[in-house]
C-alpha cells in the first residue's frame, strides 16, 4: 500500500538544508519557553474559565484543569522524544511521516492545520471582545455593528480581529526573530497581569463560594440533543453537567487552555539546539501554565459565586463585582496584550506545518519557498492570514473551540502511539530524550486523549467529519500524486 510509504528521517533532516527552503536556526531554550508560554496562555484562561466553571463544574473546574494537564504532559512527554529526535519543521506532521505513513501523516498535518488556523481565529475573536471592553473602560464606545457578535451574518465584519490579523500576519511575513522580540513583551506583561489576578483577587476569595466545592450533577437542556457528549449518547448516559461528569467535560473544553505547547515543535528546525532545548521548551512551558492556571481558576470561583461568574470576562468582571474597577481596567488591557501573542504564535504554527507539507509535494511546492530577503515563506504567510482573518471576522463567537480540541486531540493520540512505533523501526536513532516506560505511558497518553474526545459534543464529531473528508478528498485528489517521496520513489525504480 503507497499511502503507507514513509519518509526517512535522514531525508527529513536533509531537506532541512535545501538552500531556498531553509530556516535560520536562531531560538535558544530561554526563546522556546517564553514562545510556549506566549501561546499557551491566551483566551483559555482569560475568557473559558469563567464559562466552564458556570456551565459545567463550579469550584471542581480546578480539577478539569488539572486533568487536561495531566492530558497534555503525557503527550508532551512524546512529543518532546519526537522533537529530539527529529528535529523538523512541521511537528507531529514531520514525526508521523517518518513514522506511521503518508497517509496518516497527511490527518495529522490536516488537524494541526485545523487546530492552529481555527485557535488563532478563536483567540483573535476572544482579542476583540476584550479590546472593546477595555477601550469602553476608557471612555470609547466601538460601534457594535463591526465589533464582535453571537450571531452570523453577511455583512457584520468583526473589524478588530480583522485588522489584528492583518498586522500581525505582516509582522510574522518579515521574521520569526523580529516576531520573538515583540512577543517577549507582550508575555511578560500577560505573566505579570495573570500573577496580578492572583495576587490581587486572593483578598476577595470567600470559603462560602467554595460549598460545594463540586456541585451536584444537574441535567440542563444545554446537555442533551446533539449538544451532549459523544459518550453520554453512546452509553445511554442521562445527559448531565457538573458532578464528575461535568468535571470531566468541562476538562474536554479548558483542554483548549493548554494548546500551544506542542507549536513548540514545530519551530524544531529554528532551535539552535533542538536536543535540549525543544524538551525544557515543551515541558517547562506546561509546567508553569499549569501552576498559573489552577490558582486563577481557585481565586476566581472563590470571588465569585459559580452561578455568577461572567462568561465573557471573567477575570476583568470579578474585580469589577468586588468594587476594583481600576484592576478591571488593567486586566483587560493586559488581556488584549496577552491574547495579541497567542494570535501570532498560532499563526506562525500554522505556516510552519503548511511549509513542512508543501516541501513534501503534498500541497503544490511552489508554495512554501522562502523569500531570499526574510527567510521566511511568504506565500504561505499571506494564505493562512487571509483564511485566519476570514474565519474570525465572520463567524459567531463561542462556536469554534471545541473543533479546535478535537483536532488537536487526535494528533496528540497519534503521536503518542508514534513513539513505540519509532522505538521498534528504528531503534538506532539518536533520542537525547527519551519517554519513561514506553510503550505503556504512550498508550496510556492515547486513551487518555480519546477518553476526552469522546467527552466532546455530538456536533463537534460531526464537523471534524466533515473536515476530514474534505482533506481526503484533497489527499487523493492531490498530495498522494504529488508527494516527493513517491516521485523520488518512482525515479530510482
Ligand atoms: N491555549 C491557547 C489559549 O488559551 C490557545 O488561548
Amino acid at each position: 500500500m503507497d499511502v503507507l510509504r514513509t519518509k526517512s528521517i535522514e531525508q527529513s533532516l536533509a531537506d532541512t538544508d535545501e538552500p531556498d527552503y531553509q530556516l535560520k536556526k536562531r531560538l535558544g531554550a530561554l526563546d522556546l519557553t517564553v514562545f510556549g508560554i506566549g501561546v499557551v496562555i491566551g483566551a483559555g484562561i482569560f475568557t473559558l474559565t469563567g464559562r466552564v466553571a458556570r456551565d459545567y463544574a463550579g469550584p471542581g473546574v480546578v480539577f478539569s484543569f488539572i486533568l487536561a494537564a495531566i492530558c497534555c504532559a503525557l503527550a508532551a512527554l512524546c512529543y518532546a522524544e519526537f522533537a529530539s529526535t527529529v528535529p523538523v519543521a512541521g511537528s507531529a506532521y514531520t514525526f508521523s511521516y517518518a513514522t506511521l505513513g503518508e497517509l496518516i501523516a497527511w490527518i495529522i498535518g490536516w488537524d494541526l492545520i485545523l487546530e492552529l488556523m481555527l485557535g488563532a481565529s478563536v483567540v483573535a475573536q476572544g482579542w476583540s471582545a476584550y479590546f472593546v471592553i477595555f477601550l469602553d473602560e476608557l471612555g470609547i464606545t466601538w460601534p457594535a455593528g463591526i465589533g464582535p457578535s453571537e450571531g452570523f451574518q453577511w455583512d457584520h465584519v468583526n473589524v478588530p480581529a480583522l485588522l489584528l490579523v492583518a498586522i500581525l500576519t505582516t509582522l510574522v511575513a518579515f521574521g520569526i526573530k523580529e516576531s520573538m522580540r515583540v512577543n517577549l513583551v507582550l508575555v511578560a506583561v500577560k505573566l505579570f497581569i495573570v500573577l496580578f489576578v492572583i495576587v490581587a483577587g486572593l483578598f476577595y476569595v470567600s470559603g462560602a463560594n467554595y460549598d460545594p466545592f463540586i456541585p451536584p450533577a444537574a441535567d440542563p437542556i444545554s446537555a442533551s440533543g446533539i449538544h451532549q457528549p459523544l459518550i453520554q449518547w453512546a452509553f445511554g448516559i442521562e445527559p448531565q453537567t457538573f458532578g464528575v461528569l461535568g468535571i470531566i467535560s468541562a476538562a474536554s473544553v479548558v483542554f483548549f487552555a493548554y494548546i500551544g505547547f506542542d507549536v513548540v515543535a514545530t519551530t524544531a528546525e529554528e532551535a539552535r539546539n533542538p536536543q535540549r532545548d525543544l524538551p525544557i521548551g515543551i515541558l517547562g512551558s506546561l509546567a508553569i501554565c499549569t501552576l498559573l492556571y489552577v490558582a486563577v481558576a481557585l481565586v476566581i470561583t472563590g470571588m465569585v459565586p459559580y452561578d455568577q461568574i461572567d462568561p465573557a470576562a471573567a477575570l476583568a468582571t470579578a474585580f469589577r463585582d468586588v468594587g476594583q474597577s481600576g484592576y478591571a481596567t488593567l486586566i483587560a488591557a493586559g488581556a488584549v496584550a496577552g491574547l495579541t501573542t497567542v494570535v501570532m504564535t498560532l499563526l506562525i504554527g500554522a505556516i510552519r506545518v503548511m511549509f513542512a507539507m508543501s516541501r513534501d509535494g503534498l500541497i503544490p511546492h511552489g508554495f512554501g519557498r522562502t523569500n531570499p530577503a526574510t527567510g521566511t515563506p511568504v506565500r504561505i504567510t499571506i494564505t493562512i492570514g487571509a483564511i485566519v482573518a476570514v474565519v474570525a471576522s465572520y463567524t459567531p463567537i463561542g462556536k469554534l473551540e471545541e473543533m479546535v480540541n478535537i483536532g488537536t486531540l487526535t494528533a496528540f493520540a497519534l503521536v503518542s502511539l508514534a513513539v513505540p512505533v519509532l522505538r521498534k523501526s528504528r531503534p538506532d536513532l539518536n533520542r537525547p530524550f527519551r519517554v519513561p516506560l514506553s510503550p505503556w505511558l504512550p498508550f496510556l497518553s492515547a486513551l487518555v486523549c480519546l477518553y476526552l474526545m469522546v467527552n466532546l459534543s455530538i456536533e463537534t464529531w460531526l464537523r471534524f467529519v466533515v473536515w476530514m473528508l474534505l482533506g481526503f478528498v484533497i489527499y487523493f485528489a492531490y498530495g498522494h500524486g504529488h508527494s516527493r517521496v513517491r516521485r523520488e520513489e518512482k525515479a530510482s525504480v
